[in-house]
């Protein structure tokens, strides 16, 4: 099967030398990209700046910024028979770019923000989806619940509910815990695991969920 896979985080530039980001290493995505490699699929990894070497047979797309993901995203989308949306892009970003150093004053300073576009949701709303499409909810509290909220809003397939509130778990650690929600109310955990591990789980969910979808259909995937 051909997988789409966002990793990593977004930089949403403020200034020429300043931008705003997360703590996102990329390595749960590249971790995922790795586990479907090794069982023979394709991977396009669409991949914002990360801190870890990029698996070497993927097709790799670096980007930076959430609208260069959303374009590359959409560009191959159609493309892929499951798109893992993994990156943890910006929800904000400034209104104004300055095309010069923004210069130190002694008062207050604010900065005007606006939404980024989201990726995940534009292509749970898009026609005609062929794809079975997965997103990752980043939550520091009511985990579970605000996940499922994401699934319905964002109309994807299957979301996966990552607590990323301790240190030692989630965002940047080498480690991971996650929660999979379905659409039609099942649930599954990964217990605390090396994402290496959590990601070969994952990937052999995500086939065997499109192996069912597309037969529903009575799609071939070669
Ligand atoms: O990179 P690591 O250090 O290994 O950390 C992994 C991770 C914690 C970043 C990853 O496992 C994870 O949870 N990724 C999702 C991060 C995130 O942005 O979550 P969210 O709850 O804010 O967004 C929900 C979903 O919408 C995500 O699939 C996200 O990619 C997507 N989204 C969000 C905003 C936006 N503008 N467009 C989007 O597509």
């Amino acid at each position: 099967m051909r997988f789409l896979i966002t990793a990593g985080p977004t930089r949403e530039p403020i200034d020429p030398v300043r931008y705003i980001s997360n703590r996102s290493s990329g390595k749960m995505g590249y971790a995922i990209a790795e586990a479907a490699l090794t069982e023979g699929h394709d991977v396009t990894l669409i991949s914002g700046p990360a801190i870890v070497e990029p698996p070497r047979d993927a097709n790799l797309i670096p980007v930076s910024t959430s609208d260069e993901m959303f374009e590359a995203v959409h560009r191959d989308a159609d493309k892929c028979d499951i798109c893992v949306l993994c990156a943890a892009v910006a929800d904000y970003k400034p209104a104004n770019v300055s095309s010069t150093k923004i210069k130190k004053h002694g008062a207050k300073f604010s900065l005007e923000l606006i939404p980024t576009r989201d990726i995940l949701d534009s292509l749970g709303h898009k026609q005609d989806r062929q794809f079975v499409l997965i997103g990752f909810a980043a939550e520091t509290d009511h985990v579970e619940e605000n996940a499922a909220k994401k699934l319905c809003a964002k109309n994807c397939d299957i979301i996966i509910a990552n607590d990323v509130s301790g240190a030692d778990s989630g965002m940047e650690s080498d480690v991971n815990e996650v929660i999979i929600l379905f659409r039609n109310g099942e649930k599954t955990k990964i217990s605390r695991a090396p994402k290496k591990i959590i990601a070969r789980e994952l990937v052999k969910i995500f086939s065997n969920f499109a192996t069912k979808m597309f037969d529903k259909k009575n799609v071939t995937i070669n």
